[in-house]
């Protein structure tokens, strides 16, 4: 873990702030590129993960495109220089504002998230004199095994269209005038740790394009989303997450003959290689007896905890204590589900200590927010510590 191998040299930034392992981001960038050659899938980076400018500056380096999800997230992959031919924009509630922008760009594909979102974009192509190249966004029906917050792709989910709607429009569909639909799009979730999960959801995607091919339908590419999990437990044990086992589900499961197959990752690109540094201010012990350390950081800075009631693992990185102690790690917001984690064992810990809350690197600063007037929390890159 970078923090604890330089955390002499962290004292002097101000706290709370991300650091970036920008050689492990880079190591990270290697292993899906290598992996993903060796079956020639396409690869994009959910820039809702993280959309800092040096992070996404590393991405395009190694060829990734963009999976986007809102107008503005287009906008800064296409101002950090990501060619909009790479870049797919997915979304329930994409606005007419966002949608005409998307149409301008002429992205590889938006992908629709229901009917009647399809036949706005029709008309919004016919207005900008455009044909649009569309992919389905598929509700596939997935149990995910992940944190019910995160899952995506049950029938009851928000996102994607009902494959039994699809089912009952497809004359509808091929009359679209203005569209070209070139792709299939599923997302079933987040954090998936349970791999054989992709087998399922390959099954479902092989029926899928079989049946809509059989139905008059020709599409170019399947993309399969993101979801890939990390070791949030214990992120040491696995700073690279496991690319290769899920291209090799994906490759023995996928029947799509020689489609183009695509990817979504967002996590596990960018989750290892930051950690959110915040130091103690104070200690306290409730009138129950519950041990508090508080420090600057708060879920301003991550809200994964208080949000998804997510873990994350935390070290006291500059404490000179071997000794153990039980603590409650809380925030400074005014909001008591401002808790970093209950219990944890942390070396006996002071005010002015060096905290790491570990595996932040994903939706940690591009969740942030401006409660309580907090200021947003700075980045710091291993690359540039002296
Ligand atoms: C459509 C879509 N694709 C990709 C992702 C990235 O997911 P992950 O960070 O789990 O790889 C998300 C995350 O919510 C998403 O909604």
């Amino acid at each position: 873990m970078l923090s604890r191998q330089i955390a002499s040299k962290l004292g002097a930034y101000e706290t709370p702030f991300y650091l970036y392992d920008m050689a492990l981001l880079r190591q990270t960038l290697e292993s899906v590129v290598y992996e993903s050659k060796r079956y020639g899938y396409h690869l994009h980076y959910a820039i809702k993960a993280n959309y800092d400018d040096r992070i996404l500056a590393t991405i395009r380096e190694y060829g990734l495109g963009i999976d986007c999800a809102s107008g503005n997230e287009l906008q800064k992959a296409i101002e950090a220089g990501f060619n909009p031919k790479t870049i797919v924009y997915a979304g329930v509630g994409k606005k007419d504002k966002e949608l005409r922008y998307a149409i301008e760009q002429q992205i590889l594909a938006i992908n629709v998230e229901s009917l009647e979102e399809l036949y706005l974009l029709d008309r919004l192509s016919a207005e900008a004199g455009r044909i649009t190249d569309v992919a389905l966004r598929i509700n596939p029906d997935i149990d995910p095994k992940t944190n019910h917050c995160i899952d995506t792709g049950q029938a009851d989910s928000k996102f994607g269209i009902s494959y039994e709607e699809i089912l009952e429009h497809t004359e509808e569909l091929k009359a679209l005038k203005n569209l070209k639909l070139i792709g299939i799009h599923l997302h079933i979730g987040s954090q998936i740790r349970e791999l054989h999960v992709f087998e399922n959801m390959c099954l479902k995607v092989n029926l899928i394009v079989e049946n809509l091919e059989r139905l008059g339908f020709s599409f170019r590419f399947v993309d399969v989303g993101g979801g890939l999990g990390v070791n949030y437990d214990v992120p040491e044990n696995e700073p690279i997450p496991n690319f290769a086992s899920l291209f090799a589900i994906i490759h023995n499961h996928l029947k799509v003959g020689d489609r183009e197959v695509h990817f979504e990752f967002g996590r596990a690109i960018v989750a290892e290689c930051g950690e959110l540094i915040t130091r103690v201010l104070f200690n306290k012990t409730t009138a129950t007896g519950r041990r508090l350390l508080i420090v600057d950081a708060s879920m301003t800075e991550l809200i994964r905890p208080a949000l998804y009631g997510s873990y994350h693992n935390i070290e006291n990185i500059t404490s000179e204590s071997e000794l153990p102690k039980k603590y409650t790690v809380v925030g400074t917001a005014c909001e008591s589900t401002d808790v970093f984690q209950e219990n944890v064992s942390l070396k006996v810990s002071k005010r002015g200590d060096l905290i790491a809350i570990k595996s932040a690197g994903a939706y940690g600063m591009s969740m942030a927010s401006r409660y309580n007037l907090h200021d947003l929390p700075g980045a710091v890159y291993s690359d540039q510590i002296e």
